[in-house]
């Protein structure tokens, strides 16, 4: 899984950076969790802020973004690549085989469902691209085949969210999210998968329009708990006692992600943001 085995390197492995990537804001649901429980290692961002969405477009396009934004990760020797984007997990089986993918979002989070739902009946929320190509149906099925699962693409939502306009709830945000949300819920589901990264930072609208009777799973959130298992699994957990290092490159404009990152990480990383030319890789 886009890991280097656990053999006599890995002992300078463990100081190389872990390379994280998605079209844009929504990877950092998963380095704010990464970071929190993993804050001696470096982090590589990358959010293809230019390109986003990816959800709306078709599968080959996205296939051509995730080798590039790849390639320019691979520029920094990362030891673990996480693809920190459902719509981009969602395609990597047809670029790699299991030993060299990146980690993706989708196995974690299924894991996580199938062991809180109750009743079975699973909802998830997602990109159009991501519904079609039925990743996460799959996985949930392979984990419980007794499972119900109830997918529903959720267009508007990244773009609202990239957009900036996730601080305040506008009216437009959480009629999106009643909608969308109101159709899980008609199906009965105890359980909604926020199966693109970038839902997790409008986690609290969602909450309040599933009345907060719902297991809402953050694939964010698991996907860095399960990246730190590997970590462990495989002896590359940095040992060094200095806080890791985080940087972020774009390929849009700098000053609109560093203002919406701020408002999530809550605390200012604009030194740290780069932008680089996606297209020369
Ligand atoms: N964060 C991406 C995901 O998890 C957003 C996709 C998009 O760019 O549309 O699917």
């Amino acid at each position: 899984m886009g890991l280097y085995k656990n053999d006599k390197i890995s002992g300078k492995l463990m100081y190389a950076p872990i390379g994280v990537f998605d079209s844009g804001l929504g990877g950092l649901t998963l380095f704010k969790a990464l970071r929190k429980i993993t804050p001696h290692e470096n982090i590589i961002y990358f959010g293809d802020t230019a390109r986003v969405p990816y959800g709306s477009k078709d599968k080959e396009q996205i296939k051509k973004y995730t080798c590039q934004d790849i390639n320019f990760l691979n520029t920094f020797f990362p030891k673990i690549k996480v693809a920190a984007c459902g719509t981009i997990t969602s395609c990597l089986n047809e670029i790699y085989d299991d030993f060299s993918s990146p980690i993706g979002v989708i196995h974690p989070t299924c894991l996580s469902a199938v062991n809180k739902t109750q009743n079975g009946k699973i909802g998830v929320m997602c990109t159009e691209a991501t519904k079609k190509s039925k990743a996460y149906d799959t996985c949930l099925l392979r984990l419980n085949s007794n499972v119900q699962v109830f997918t529903q693409a959720c267009p508007k939502l990244v773009e609202i969210i990239e957009s900036g306009k996730f601080l305040k709830t506008s009216p437009e945000l959480l009629d999106a999210v009643k909608v969308y949300v109101g159709y899980l819920l008609d199906f009965g589901v105890d359980t909604i998968i926020l199966g693109c990264t970038h839902y997790p930072i409008i986690k609290n609208i969602i909450e309040k329009v599933s009345f907060g009777k719902i297991n809402l799973i953050d694939s964010g959130f698991e996907t860095a708990k399960f990246v730190k298992e590997r970590m462990a699994d495989l002896n590359l957990i940095n040992d060094s006692v200095m806080v890791g290092y985080s940087k972020f490159y774009v390929s849009g404009d700098i000053e609109v992600f560093s203002k919406n990152a701020e408002v999530f990480l809550g605390y200012n990383i604009s030194e740290n943001v780069f932008k680089i030319n996606i297209n020369g890789y």
